[in-house]
């Protein structure tokens, strides 16, 4: 370029910058749009700037797509095939709120059918739990987030928490597991992540949403303080940890009250305890009235024409006008609104009419690095993986291997560049269809062994693969279940696949079969295959990242955020809750174990699973020494380290349980914390877990606290909820918190809100203990 001409350009584009007359008097009039005011300041003063009709607008959110079957388009403005939509108000600055599903990927609403945005799409929830790892969680919702800013949304409806109470759940893989400190962990590791792109992440569904079934009739019947210390404290982390601009109440009834408008769910727990300062949204068809949403703490009607009628809008004005809804709650819904939008930058980074456009290779890296260390490695008899590249004869059966990885159903499901490899599979309607990925495992694993001969088979036929198996050095059986939203799943693998599974691996010893289900499923045939491999819904890149895991490019390094079940007689329901019932009859499920969700209630009931929580293979073995309990700031540290004693580099995921000897927990031990640590052959890391004091704890509900129980504790550290290596003891004195915690406790120098809770009075390290035995019999592979 010119050099006079570069000058008049950069002139030009500094002239553009300046803003004129009329921007510098609008900024002048409209305070609010100072960024370098608090979010608070600013949403106060619109709101003192809006009109009553203005506010009413604000609260309400239309369905941002087609109904045809009743005529309903949504208003001008909104992007086709979108969740919602709500006008923005440009007198004041502020956008509209154009918001997407879901905390997988981009989504697309079924009604617009003609117009599937394609987009990246993560493994499931499920699988980010398997990870470990909350950077891979923060990497992924930034990356979704990025592609829907690109998309032209800046609200987007994820991350789910909601605890696997009911490994059957339809929804489970969208969560992030069982256990309340690893799900909040990683779904306020995924907040951070959206809203890093100035993206707003609604947490979801608030609270109990735990099985599909019956989901918009039942209630969720538990002991208050249960609540707490489970699937409630699941949501207060992530709330703690992502700080999400808004939380999305659920379908279902809580302790007999719809959860948007169950006042103790949303005023005392949410908004008052936790100090919420974002605000509620419903979700879509989940508002029932309208003063007693409003007086209970419902900030936004989401997604009408979904909803019976409206509730907010129009009658909300006649609500306010009767004084049946103060115009101060009004106002607050408003405010709350606004907060989010001033906070997560969704004022100060507009989104434009022509977004885009997005890398798809450099977010589908993203995808794959989450998948390649959430698959978990259950069994491996004999070390058959890694495979050898010098395998001569390889069969691949089932699981469409050689066009795809399978997904979930339901809002989450994301549509992928390229197109849905296996096309007519499921409902043709909400939650289908059964969308593939194009990512073939049977691909990937010739490209990780070219020299390799290898043939696949549907599976369709069970005596052929059963004879063709015995062709091959090796074989390889894909498993799939599909899960989606508005129903749930059975725990047996579906179609013929346990008898496929089984004759191929009484025909060829060396058999690995390859999951990918949402969760758990009975493993009948167990003892006959020499290697399990859980991949669950794989993602975008799906792929690769099993072919490099089981060729051992990677170590595997998930590890099970759920408990695999030995069969239904081990759950705390072993019929699924209301499937009995007719559809639409109210019915409540008892949840009777309270916080004894997964691992907690086997080892409450002394029970043995299939797998336990937080197990998972490795091509290499770990050794942990050094463990040690103290105190630093009053807080319960334990430290120990971990040497790499294999030969192949490897990630460990040590846990740390605890657990007090005289009883009064909900179950005998807790996860407290854990790290995740790659080392090379050789390698050691010493490593440290602050324990968080609600862990520790019981809630009161009555006198509405936190409190640690004076007197010993054991703290084991291991493998998995089941396996201890190592164990030690400490004495903790009394200690009680308001459960008014995180607005009551500022954040320390590094960031934390942990007070000081603890005295250790006294710490002995005591015994290494066995390595867990696997269901086959055999010594898992260490
Ligand atoms: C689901 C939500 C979703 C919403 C919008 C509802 O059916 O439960 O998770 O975000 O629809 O699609």
């Amino acid at each position: 370029m010119k050099s006079a001409f570069r000058g008049l350009l950069v002139l030009i584009l500094l002239a553009a910058s300046i803003p004129g007359r009329a921007a510098v008097a609008a900024a002048a009039n409209r305070p609010w749009l100072n960024s370098a005011l608090s979010p608070d300041e600013r949403a106060g003063m619109a709101v003192r700037a809006m009109t009553e009709q203005e506010k009413l607008a604000l609260v309400f959110d239309y369905f941002g797509s087609l109904k045809p079957d009743v005529s309903y388009r949504p208003p001008p403005g909104a992007r086709m095939g979108s969740a919602g939509y709500v006008p923005g108000i440009p007198r004041l600055g502020i956008p509209p709120q154009w918001i997407t599903d879901a905390s997988l990927g981009v989504a697309t609403q079924r009604e617009s059918a003609d117009a599937y945005r394609e987009r990246t799409a993560l493994p499931s929830g499920m699988a980010t739990a398997a990870t470990w790892n909350p950077l891979l969680a923060r990497r992924g919702g930034a990356m979704i987030a990025a592609e829907a800013r690109a998309s032209g949304f800046n609200v987007l409806l994820g991350p789910g928490v909601d605890l696997v109470r009911e490994v059957r759940g339809g929804r489970d893989f969208e969560y992030a597991g069982e256990d309340p400190l690893l799900a909040g962990t990683i779904a306020g590791a995924q907040i951070r992540g959206i809203q890093s792109q100035h993206v707003i992440a609604a947490l979801k569904h608030f609270a109990l949403n735990d099985q599909e079934t019956g989901r918009s009739v039942l209630s969720a019947d538990i002991d208050p303080g249960q609540a707490r210390q489970s699937d409630l404290l699941a949501f207060e982390l992530a709330i703690e940890q992502g700080e999400p601009g808004t939380v999305m109440c659920a379908y279902n009834r809580v302790n007999g009250a719809y959860s948007c408008q169950n006042r103790w769910l949303l005023e005392r727990v949410l908004k008052g305890d936790w100090g919420f300062d974002g605000y509620v949204m419903s979700d879509w068809g989940g508002t029932h009235s309208t003063a007693a949403a409003a007086l209970a703490g419902l900030d936004q009607e989401s997604g009408w024409i979904l909803d019976r009628e409206q509730y907010f809008a129009a009658p909300l004005r006649q609500a306010v006008a009767a004084n049946a809804v103060p115009l101060t709650r009004l106002d607050d819904m408003a405010r709350r609104i606004l907060r989010s939008m001033f906070a997560v930058g969704l004022v100060a980074h507009p989104i434009g009419d022509d977004p885009g456009p997005i890398d798809f290779t450099a977010d589908e890296q993203v995808s794959e690095a989450d998948e390649a260390q959430g698959i978990v490695l259950l069994k491996n008899a004999g070390a058959i993986l890694p495979l050898p590249r010098t395998m001569r004869r390889l069969l691949v059966i089932g699981g469409h291997a050689d066009r795809g990885v399978i997904s979930g159903g339901g809002s989450s499901t994301v549509f992928p560049a390229g197109g849905n490899a296996v096309p007519g599979l499921g409902p043709k309607d909400f939650p289908g269809p059964v969308v593939y990925l194009p990512s073939s495992p049977l691909a990937a694993l010739m490209g990780q062994s070219p020299l390799t001969r290898v043939r696949y088979l549907s599976g369709d036929d069970v005596a052929r693969a059963a004879q063709q198996a015995k062709w091959a050095d090796c074989v390889i059986v894909f498993a799939t279940q599909w899960a989606a939203e508005s129903e749930d799943v059975s725990l047996t693998l579906p179609g013929r696949q346990d008898a496929l599974i089984s004759a191929v691996a009484a025909a060829n010893a060396r058999t690995v079969v390859v999951l990918e289900t949402g969760g758990p499923v009975l493993m009948p045939w167990l003892s006959k295959a020499a290697a399990v491999v859980e991949a669950w819904y794989p993602g975008s890149r799906g792929g690769p990242a099993i072919a490099r895991v089981l060729f051992g490019a990677v170590d595997p390094s998930g590890r099970l955020p759920v408990t695999f079940p030995e069969s239904p007689a081990q759950l705390p329901h072993p019929r699924l809750p209301g499937e009995s019932v007719p559809q639409g009859k109210r019915f409540d499920v008892d949840y009777r174990e309270g916080a004894a969700v997964g691992y907690k209630w086997y080892e409450k009931q002394r029970l043995t699973p299939l797998f336990p929580f937080g197990y998972g293979l490795s091509y290499t073995r770990f050794r942990y020494r050094s463990l040690a309990a103290g105190v630093e700031n009053g807080r319960l540290v334990v430290s120990f380290d971990v040497t790499n004693v294999g030969s192949r580099a490897g990630a460990a995921v040590p846990q740390v349980y605890v657990g007090p000897k005289a009883g009064g927990w909900e179950a005998p031990r807790r996860l407290a914390g854990w790290s995740k640590v790659s080392l090379a052959p050789g390698g050691s890391a010493a490593l440290s877990v602050t324990v968080d004091p609600r862990l520790l704890s019981t809630f009161d509900e009555t006198g509405a606290s936190w409190r640690i129980a004076p007197g010993r504790y054991d703290v084991w550290l291991g493998e998995s909820s089941a396996d201890t290596r190592l164990s030690a003891e400490v004495s903790l004195s009394a200690w009680r918190h308001a459960a008014r915690w995180m607005a009551g406790t500022a954040p320390d120098a590094k960031g934390s809100r942990l007070p000081s809770y603890c005295r250790v009075i006294s710490a002995a390290v005591r015994r290494a203990g066995p390595a867990w035995i696997d269901r086959s019999g055999s010594q898992a592979a260490r």
